[in-house]
């Protein structure tokens, strides 16, 4: 972890638990569960850790969830996340699961959310951070199986506080899974979706309107369209930021170049994320430090970040308040 940034307290928005997969993870849990890979080995597997865009990177991201079969995988996943983000200075994390993409290769949701649900509900003991599952639809295949995955999903609502909308994004707009949302909302689901990442900023007012969503993941794409910006501005609308994604998938073209200070300079409520850390350099804390150095951001600009990140988060009032005042407290 880099050390001349100093680590700040903070609540994580954005970071799917499959996408914290590290290759000596996968290589493990391969061993354990009899998988073969079709790499050879971890040298061979990290060069494949190289995307021209996001569909390149999904291709192997879905492909190591192969290795995720038992209940005590996902502990073991979500463990090593947790026990990672806690020393990058993470109090509170909202992680995105994908059970589509387990349910479709035959892992039954219970063994996918028991198993995640056990490291989360300890979290705090264990680790000292909280830690919440959103469950997000995929939104390139049929949006029936998200509305499907609602009811499913009430025996986990301790843990689960959300749905969320990944996966592809370009020709798959957020409209079609509005009646899944409508029913999320019914079982006091919260409502987040990634758009602007990779598709238009017409993305971000789609799922605005049409899903209801709470904030929205990404946005960067947002800056193209001033009125959107404006609106975003105006009712603080929280957008979870994942800079080294954004070069990782060639969203943006070096970091130098990254939209985060404009961002903050417009008035949104920006928030830094790590998105799939084991695949783009690193964890929230790496994200941090990494777009300080290349925009220069300043310890006001980082404190703003880690306020809005409580703010944005959907701790119960008194939680962000308790976090918000440890934040102070570190005279940052
Ligand atoms: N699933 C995992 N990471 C993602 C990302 N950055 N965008 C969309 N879907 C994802
Ligand atoms: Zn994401």
């Amino acid at each position: 972890m880099p050390a001349d940034v100093p680590a700040l307290p903070t609540a994580e928005l954005h970071v799917h638990i499959e996408g914290t997969l590290e290759p000596e993870l996968a290589f493990r849990l391969a061993e354990r569960n009899g998988v073969r890979l079709r790499h050879a080995g971890l040298e061979e597997l990290r060069r494949a850790y190289s995307f021209s865009d996001l569909p390149s990177f999904l291709d192997l991201y879905y492909e190591l969830t192969a290795v995720l079969l038992q209940p005590r995988d996902f502990t073991d996943l979500a463990e090593a996340y947790l026990a990672t983000a806690a020393a990058q200075g993470v109090r509170h994390a909202e992680v995105f699961v994908d059970p589509q993409a387990h349910l479709g290769r035959g892992v039954p949701l219970e063994v996918v959310l028991d198993g995640l649900a056990e490291a989360f509900r300890t979290a705090e003991e264990r680790h000292g951070l909280s830690a919440r599952l959103i469950v997000s639809f995929l939104r390139d295949r049929d949006p029936a199986e998200a509305e499907a995955l609602v009811p499913r999903l009430r025996p986990w609502h301790d843990v689960v506080i959300g749905v969320g909308l990944d996966s592809a994004e370009v020709g798959f707009p957020p409209e079609p899974f509005a009646r899944a949302y409508a029913l999320a909302a019914d079982d006091g689901l919260h409502r987040v979706a990634h758009a602007g990442e990779e598709g238009p900023p017409e993305y971000v007012v789609g799922a605005l309107d049409r899903l209801g969503v709470e904030r929205i993941d990404h946005g960067i794409r947002s800056l193209e369209a001033p009125a959107l910006v404006a609106r975003l501005a105006e009712e603080q609308i929280g957008l979870t930021v994942c800079p080294l994604s954004n070069v990782a998938l060639r969203c943006v073209d070096d970091l130098a170049d990254h939209p985060l200070r404009r961002m903050l300079q417009a008035g949104l409520r920006a928030t830094v994320n790590s998105d799939d850390p084991a695949y783009f350099g690193g964890y929230l804390h790496d994200n941090t430090a990494a777009v300080t150095r290349a925009l220069g951001l300043t310890a006001d600009e980082r404190r703003v970040l880690a306020e809005n990140s409580f703010r944005t988060s959907f701790l119960p009032e008194p939680e962000q308040a308790r976090h918000l005042a440890e934040l102070a407290a570190t005279g940052a």
